[in-house]
C-alpha cells in the first residue's frame, strides 16, 4: 500500500580522513601549480586516506554521526544503500560490511554505482521504496576513496579528487515538509569519457595495463565539462519546471563538487545567484559518491540551511548519469 506520509532528510553527517594535500603538496609529485588548479577548477586541498583507512571506516562514522542527529538507533534502519565506486574489495558490495558493523540488525543493504550522481540516485531509491509501504527508514552513504584509484601521475585527473564520505537518514517524517520530486537520467554513449580501462570483465588486468596505470581513472576533461554544464542546467530546468519551482525560490542549491566553473556557469544558466549556492570544493575537490550529502552536511552544520527550506542537489558523472533532486528541509 502505498504511503502518502512526508518522507524526508532526517540527518546528516560526515566522515573525512584527517590528512591534507595541497596544491602546493602535489606541485611537488607533479608538473603542477597552485595556481593553475585554483584558476581551473577552484580547488585548494583535498583529504586522503592513510593506508589504513578504507571506505566502510568513512561509511560508518558518517553513518554514525546522521544517525545519531536522526533520532535512529540500527533496529530502526529497514536498508543501507552506499553509493560508491569504490568499495572495500571488488566484491562483496561494501553496504552489508557497513550493515554489520553498525549493527542494522533488519536492514538490507546494497551498493548502488552511479558515480558522482551515485547519492542522488541512491536517495531517490529510498525514496522510492519508503513510498511503496516497502521501508520506513533508510540509511543513504555517499563514499568514496578516489585516492586509491586516481592516477598519481597523470596532472589532469590527480589534482581534481579526493576522499570522503557524507551521509543522511531517509524516513516517514509526521511534519509539512519534506522531499519533492527527483529527476534522473543516463547517456551510456559516454561511458568511455569517465572510466578505469582495464581490471573489469571486458579486459581483466594485465601486467602491462598496470604499469601504464590503466586501472586508474582515465578521463575526457573537455568532454566531461561540458557534459556537465549543459546537463545540470538541463535536469535541474526540468525538475523546476515540472514542479513549478522558479530558480528563485530555491533558498540553497547544493550542486556536485567537481568544478568551480562547472558551478558557476551551471547555476548561471538555471537562474540561481552564486551566494544560494553551497560551495566546499576548495576543501575537499571531487570526493564522487560523497560530494553532495558531503556538501549538504556542511551546509546544514554551517546553518546555511534551515527548516521549510528550499533545497536543491544535482549529480553528474562517469557512466554518464545525472540525479537531481528538490525537497523543503523538514527540521
Ligand atoms: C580537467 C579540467 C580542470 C582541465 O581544464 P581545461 O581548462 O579543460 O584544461 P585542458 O585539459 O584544456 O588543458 C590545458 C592545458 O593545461 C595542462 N594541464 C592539465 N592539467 C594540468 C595541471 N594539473 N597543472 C598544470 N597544467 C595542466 C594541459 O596539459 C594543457 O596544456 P597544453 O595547452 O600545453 O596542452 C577540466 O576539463 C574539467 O574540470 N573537466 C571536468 C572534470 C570533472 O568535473 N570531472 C568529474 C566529473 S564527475
Amino acid at each position: 500500500m502505498l504511503n502518502n506520509k512526508k518522507i524526508a532528510i532526517l540527518g546528516v553527517g560526515k566522515g573525512v580522513p584527517e590528512k591534507v594535500l595541497t596544491n602546493s603538496d602535489l606541485e611537488k609529485m607533479v608538473d603542477t601549480s597552485d595556481e593553475w588548479i585554483t584558476s581551473r577548477t577552484g580547488i585548494k586541498e583535498r583529504r586522503i586516506c592513510p593506508d589504513h583507512i578504507c571506505c566502510s571506516d568513512l561509511a560508518v562514522e558518517a553513518a554514525e554521526q546522521a544517525m545519531q542527529r536522526s533520532g535512529s538507533a540500527p533496529e530502526d534502519i529497514d536498508m543501507v544503500i552506499v553509493a560508491t565506486v569504490t568499495p572495500d574489495y571488488p566484491l562483496p558490495g561494501v553496504a552489508g560490511i557497513v550493515q554489520d558493523r553498525l549493527g542494522l540488525i533488519r536492514a538490507a543493504a546494497f551498493d548502488l554505482k552511479a558515480a558522482c550522481s551515485g547519492w542522488v540516485y541512491s536517495a531517490a531509491c529510498a525514496f522510492g521504496f519508503i513510498r511503496s509501504g516497502l521501508y520506513k527508514r533508510i540509511l543513504v552513504i555517499g563514499v568514496d576513496v578516489l585516492s586509491r584509484i586516481a592516477n598519481w601521475h597523470d596532472r589532469s585527473t590527480c589534482v581534481l579528487f579526493g576522499d570522503g564520505c557524507g551521509a543522511a537518514v531517509i524516513g516517514e517524517h509526521e511534519g509539512e515538509y519534506g522531499i519533492i520530486d527527483f529527476d534522473l537520467g543516463a547517456d551510456g554513449s559516454g561511458s568511455r569519457y569517465l572510466y578505469i580501462p582495464e581490471g573489469g570483465s571486458r579486459t581483466p588486468l594485465t601486467r602491462e595495463g598496470l604499469e601504464a596505470g590503466r586501472n586508474k581513472i582515465f578521463m575526457a576533461g573537455q568532454e566531461v565539462f561540458k557534459f556537465a554544464v549543459k546537463i545540470q542546467s538541463e535536469t535541474l530546468s526540468k525538475l523546476f519546471r515540472r514542479n513549478n519551482v522558479a530558480p528563485e525560490e530555491v533558498d540553497l542549491f547544493v550542486p556536485h563538487q567537481a568544478n568551480i566553473r562547472i558551478i558557476d556557469s551551471s547555476a548561471k544558466r538555471v537562474g540561481i545567484p552564486m551566494d544560494r549556492v553551497f560551495v566546499n570544493l576548495h576543501k575537499y575537490g571531487n570526493t564522487s559518491g560523497a560530494s553532495v550529502p558531503l556538501a549538504l552536511c556542511e551546509a546544514w552544520e554551517q546553518g546555511r540551511i534551515k527548516k521549510g527550506d528550499l533545497v536543491a542537489v544535482c549529480g553528474f558523472g562517469a557512466g554518464l548519469t545525472w540525479a537531481s533532486g528538490i525537497m523543503k528541509w523538514a527540521y
